[in-house]
């Protein structure tokens, strides 16, 4: 008997996406469609876990599924792909589901995108593109069998067990950022990768160049991993030496003091603190396609650790080297460094501004630019050591000039 995950449905989903779900199972049933909610979802709801993302694979053609379903009002289509025929559909209450008709995946070149060879193929077919057993599972949605597990590769002997298992020997060879989705996945349940998987992965990150492999993919798993802003994570990461796979250094930092930093600092960029610990190849962080903000945060770091000052006499020294930097990039600096000038700078410095503007000086008495901004330089090193406070005190300092 296949086990039925019905209840656990009634018990987990919301009754929005039931009645969606309700109405795709009515539709397939009526136009002789096969399909099957698979992957996450269903590992998720075996596992008593919340679940975000629902993805309905249909076994045939997904945008033509969806078009029935549109017609007959029961949702509106909000996004479609034609090569790979996969539509999204929002139904009531907001629900959104993504559709995919089942295909077979070729990959061409090690690590790249893989090319579909075949869509509309059996659900068993579908399922051994896939990274591992526990997210090959595939639940019915027609009515004869309605929540029977579909397993063809042992996933649910794998979740009892908390085991992370590739499906095939080529699986990191083909897509290497499943080596970023196996600590995801071993750190979020608290799973460990059976023993053939660890080995596959350790000979993958050992052996290989990893040139080629898709920078998109492994960013985009980096990031989900670091988000998480986990000690283990980072640990792990290190410990299974992933860094290889982005040419990093391996670091000599704990995972528990970068996260206990960015518990304090709270940076909005958080993965990119562990990752800039690891991170230093500049062709490599190329390779990312970075955004402007992110992007800054590693030129931040390379002009701190190359300029890394052996003396900082004065607060003003400790405030114009960090001035302008990102906070990503001086706890970055800070964790490689141990400098705690860096801290100094987040906690206190930082926060010091000189109050009197130009106009309120020129108001003062002083005329000459450049004498303005000598001034303010004057009061910036006095506020940043102590000896001028607040605004009075600056009107003060500045009426004494004057005199
Ligand atoms: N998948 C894969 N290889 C990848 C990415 C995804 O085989 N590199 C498959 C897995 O079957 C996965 C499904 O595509 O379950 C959906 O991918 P994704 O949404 O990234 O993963 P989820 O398993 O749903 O994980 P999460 O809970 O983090 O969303």
């Amino acid at each position: 008997m296949p086990l039925n995950i019905e209840k656990q449905m009634k018990a987990q989903l919301s009754d929005d996406i039931l009645n969606a779900l309700k109405l795709c199972s009515q539709t397939a049933d009526e136009h002789d469609f096969k399909i099957y909610l698979i992957g996450g979802i269903v590992r998720d709801l075996i596992l008593k876990r919340k679940s975000i993302d629902i993805d309905i694979t249909v076994e045939g053609d997904a945008i033509k599924f969806c078009h029935i379903l549109a017609q007959k009002d029961c949702c509106k289509i909000i996004q479609v792909q034609n090569d790979l025929k996969t539509a999204k559909a929002v139904f009531n209450g907001g629900v959104e589901i993504d559709f995919a008709s089942t295909r077979q995946e070729f990959y061409p070149h090690r690590g790249h995108l893989p090319v579909v060879v075949k869509i509309g193929c059996s659900l068993q077919e579908d399922v051994y593109r896939r990274d591992f057993t526990i997210n090959a599972l595939a639940m019915s949605l027609n009515k004869k069998n309605y929540g029977d597990v579909i397993d063809y590769t042992g996933g649910i002997k794998d979740l009892n067990n908390k085991k992370i298992r590739v499906l095939h020997n080529n699986s990191f060879n083909e897509d290497p950022s499943r080596i970023l989705r196996a600590l995801k996945f071993a750190a979020r349940f608290n799973f460990q990768r059976d023993k053939h998987t660890k080995a596959l992965q350790e000979k993958y990150i050992n052996t290989q160049m990893h040139d080629d492999i898709s920078w998109t993919r492994i960013k985009s798993e980096l990031k989900q991993c670091f988000s998480l802003n986990s000690a283990k994570v980072y640990d792990m990461f290190v410990a299974n030496e992933n860094y290889k796979l982005i040419y990093g250094q391996k670091p000599e930092i704990k995972g528990l003091e970068i996260k206990t930093l960015i518990d304090k600092y709270n940076p909005y960029h958080v993965w990119l603190v562990y990752l800039g610990t690891i991170l230093s190849n500049k062709k490599i962080i190329e390779h990312f396609c970075f955004t402007r903000s992110e992007k800054k945060i590693f030129t931040d770091i390379e002009y701190l650790v190359n300029n890394h000052l052996s003396m900082m006499n004065s607060n003003y020294d400790v405030y114009k080297f960090f001035e302008k930097k990102s906070t990503e990039s001086i706890l970055v600096y800070y964790l490689l460094t141990q400098r705690k000038e860096a801290l100094k700078y987040l906690e206190n410095l930082s926060l010091i501004r000189v109050e009197l503007k130009g106009d309120e000086i020129k108001a003062l008495g002083i005329e000459n630019g450049r004498e303005i901004g000598r001034i303010l330089k004057e009061i910036l090193k006095k506020k940043l050591n102590g000896s001028i406070i607040n605004k009075n005190d600056e009107i003060e300092f500045v009426r004494n000039k004057i005199k």
